[in-house]
């Protein structure tokens, strides 16, 4: 412990959160300066990137706003560089601006469709490029946590979003096996918690109970940026009130069947033959596919 209150773990480093002006980020923000981190508070809405900034100010801590937008790759660039120019490098990054909405695929919108993409694919990709670059030429190392989601396996009038996340999950994977040379960690975190996101869905607010805040997911966040989850990258890690778990990652499933080339009539003997009985549940909410229904169902005995 120390004059801010908090802990020492990421003392001496720099760290950018990207929309950390309101819920989950300024969390993140708020707790990796509380643990000595000097942050740069990033969100598209300026005014509340300041307000988070001001606050770990007031308490003690450092803290500069940037208004950048990631869905720009130079607002990403120039993100990055805010960090190293006020800070004097960047070592912890939080990919955690972006938006959501729920919809059919038949009703979404094309417009808001791309603006989720851009926002939570291309900004993590944007702003995570930028500051693997600064971190590969500076040497020294680094995290990246990406804000991925439990979405990410499937859910009901979530398509792009759910697709915007599993996007962010193979990022994290690619990008661990990249830049484990360079020592910078890539992890991802799929957390739960009552914010501006969870409060526009009906059904995000039911399934989120209240005692479920930001500040609860910011211990793993913080976990993942220190040194003491050194040799731990390429994980997907979830936690959802008193559970906190790893998160499954798809593989290569066997049986894997081999003919020098798959007809037709190959592809269909091998489902009636043997993938019947591999069929895998699917979805966050793991529906069991209408082919193997009637064997685990006593109506369809
Ligand atoms: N709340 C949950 O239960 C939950 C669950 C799973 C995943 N997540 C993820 O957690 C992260 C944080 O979400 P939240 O719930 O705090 O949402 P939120 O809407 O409260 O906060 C998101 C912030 O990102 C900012 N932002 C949006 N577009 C931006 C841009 N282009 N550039 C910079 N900033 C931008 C917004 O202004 C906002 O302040 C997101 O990645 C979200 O997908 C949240």
């Amino acid at each position: 412990m120390d004059a801010r209150g908090g802990d020492t773990l990421l003392e001496g480093k720099a760290v950018v959160v990207t929309g950390a002006g309101r819920g989950l980020g300024e969390a993140f923000a708020v707790h990796a300066a509380r643990a000595g981190a000097a942050v740069v508070v990033n969100d598209v809405d300026a005014d509340l990137a300041e307000a988070t900034a001001a606050n770990i100010r007031h308490h003690g801590g450092r803290a500069v706003a940037s208004g950048h937008d990631v869905r720009d790759p130079e607002h990403a660039e120039d993100l990055v560089g805010l960090c190293t120019t006020s800070f004097g490098a960047i070592d912890g990054l939080v990919n955690n601006a972006a938006v959501n909405h729920e919809a059919l695929p038949w009703e979404d919108d094309v417009a808001r469709v791309r603006t989720l993409v851009e926002t939570n694919v291309l900004g993590v990709l944007y702003t995570g490029m930028a500051a693997a670059r600064s971190m590969v030429d500076a040497g020294r190392g680094g995290s990246i946590v990406n804000i991925s989601s439990g979405a990410s396996l499937g859910q009901r009038k979530l398509g792009a979003y759910a697709a915007s996340k599993g996007a962010v999950a193979s990022l994290t994977y690619s990008w661990a096996l990249d830049m484990e040379e360079a020592g910078i960690r890539v992890n991802a975190v799929c957390p739960l918690a009552h914010t501006r996101m969870v409060w526009t869905s009906e059904r995000a607010l039911r399934g989120c109970p209240p005692d479920r805040t930001p500040s609860r997911i910011a211990p793993v966040v913080l976990y993942l940026l220190g040194d003491g989850s050194a040799g731990i990258t390429g994980q997907l890690v979830r936690c959802n009130g008193p559970q906190l778990h790893i998160v499954g990652q798809p593989y290569l499933k066997a049986p894997i069947l081999e003919r020098e080339v798959w007809d037709t009539d190959g592809v269909h003997r091998a489902f009636e033959e043997v993938f019947g009985a591999h069929l895998e549940p699917y979805g966050l909410e793991k529906r069991v596919p209408p082919r193997l229904r009637k064997w685990i169902s006593a109506a369809g005995a």
